[in-house]
Parts: structure tokens; sequence; C-alpha cells
């Protein structure tokens, strides 16, 4: 299974109709789609995609559009601003998304950086409900990357065991290949 297909697999298992997702890193817009077509429904349900990038924004607006009916469209709510710190007028989530490093096909830049990563991975902990996920796709593939992925795992390592159950997705037969950093809010 591939690594998208992992995180989504579990995103899947997680939500359910009517619950409330983020997508702290939308780029193109494909993971914000999955999670509005995983978990809105007419009257419930809520999808917040954040990008620091107006092109990113555009683009993730262009696929809702294009791929949600009208009254699902009106439920996802994007969000052209840093995730450090993410939005304090986001309501408590059950799942918060982060899939790191650059935009394909755009400014390789704009990139996600480790000390800002950590401001917003700080603050998402404060924005999950109680039996919520923080889903954080690292990829150690290049230095940059590697750098982003040691720290955050540092980080979470840190963090309570008893308020926080951690699991890291990894093949062990590939150093460089992405990996998923699953963190649940116990309840
Ligand atoms: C790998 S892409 C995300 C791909 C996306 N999830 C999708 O389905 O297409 C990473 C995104 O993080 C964004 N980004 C980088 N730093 C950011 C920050 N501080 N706040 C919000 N977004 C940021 C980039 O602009 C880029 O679009």
């Amino acid at each position: 299974m591939d690594h998208i297909s992992l995180a989504r697999y579990f995103w899947k298992n997680h939500l359910k109709p009517g619950d409330i997702a983020v997508d702290a890193t939308c780029g193109a817009g494909n993971d914000t789609l999955f999670l509005a077509e995983t978990c809105l429904r007419d009257q419930a349900g809520l999808v917040y995609g954040i990008d620091i990038q107006k092109e990113a924004i555009d683009r993730t607006e262009a696929l809702i559009s294009e791929n949600l009916p009208p009254a699902h469209r009106s439920r996802v709510t994007l969000l052209h601003m840093s995730h450090a710190p993410l939005p304090s007028q986001l309501p408590l989530a059950n799942l918060i998304v982060y899939n790191l490093g650059y935009l394909p096909g755009s400014d390789k830049s704009i990139k996600t950086l480790s000390p800002t990563s950590i401001v917003s991975l700080e603050s998402a902990l404060k924005r999950l409900l109680p039996g919520g996920l923080i889903s954080v796709m690292l990829y150690p593939g290049h230095h940059e990357g590697l750098f982003e992925a040691q720290t955050i795992l540092n980080w979470a390592s840190a963090l309570s065991n008893e308020t926080y159950g951690l699991s890291h997705h990894y093949r062990p037969n590939s150093s460089k290949s992405p990996s998923l950093l699953i963190i649940k809010y116990r309840t």
C-alpha cells in the first residue's frame, strides 16, 4: 500500500458522517476532497482546508467545486494562511491531517519547516476532540525533510502516553520513504 492510501485508510476508518476534519496543508486539494467525501452529509459535518499559498487554495477550491454537490461545498471552508498556529476559531475536530513538504509542480521553496510545523502541531493538540486523531505524513527522503521528520518524531515521543496514543508507520527496508505518524487523543 502506498503512503497516501495508508493515511486514507486510517482517516476512513476513523471518520463518521457528520464529523469535523481539518487539512492543515491542503495543497492541490486531493486530501481535502477525500475528507469532504468521507465525512460530509447534507446538514452535517465540516471540513477546513488551510494553506499558506494562494495557488493551493485556488486549486483546492476548483477541485471542491468540480466534485462536490452544492450542499456539501458550503460545508468546506478554505483559509489562506499559515497553519502555525491553527486559528483559534476552528471548532474542535475529529481529525487534523498534515501532508508535509512542498506542493508538487509549484514553488519548491514554499514548504513546511520544522519550527512552524511544531508550533502548528502544538496548536492541533488543543483543537482535537477527545478520541480525535492527528495524522502527519513525513518525508525523510531529502535533507530538510529528514530534519523535519526527526524533529517531529522527537517532539511526539515526549507527549504523555496517558493522554496520547502514538503509532509510526514506515517501511523497514527503505529509510527514505515517506512515513506516517498518528497521534490519538485518548478518551
Ligand atoms: C505536500 S503539499 C500538500 C498536498 C495536499 N495535501 C494534497 O492533497 O494535494 C504541502 C503543502 O503545505 C503548504 N504549506 C507549507 N508551509 C505551510 C504553512 N506554514 N502553513 C500552511 N501550509 C503550508 C504548502 O504550500 C503545500 O501546498
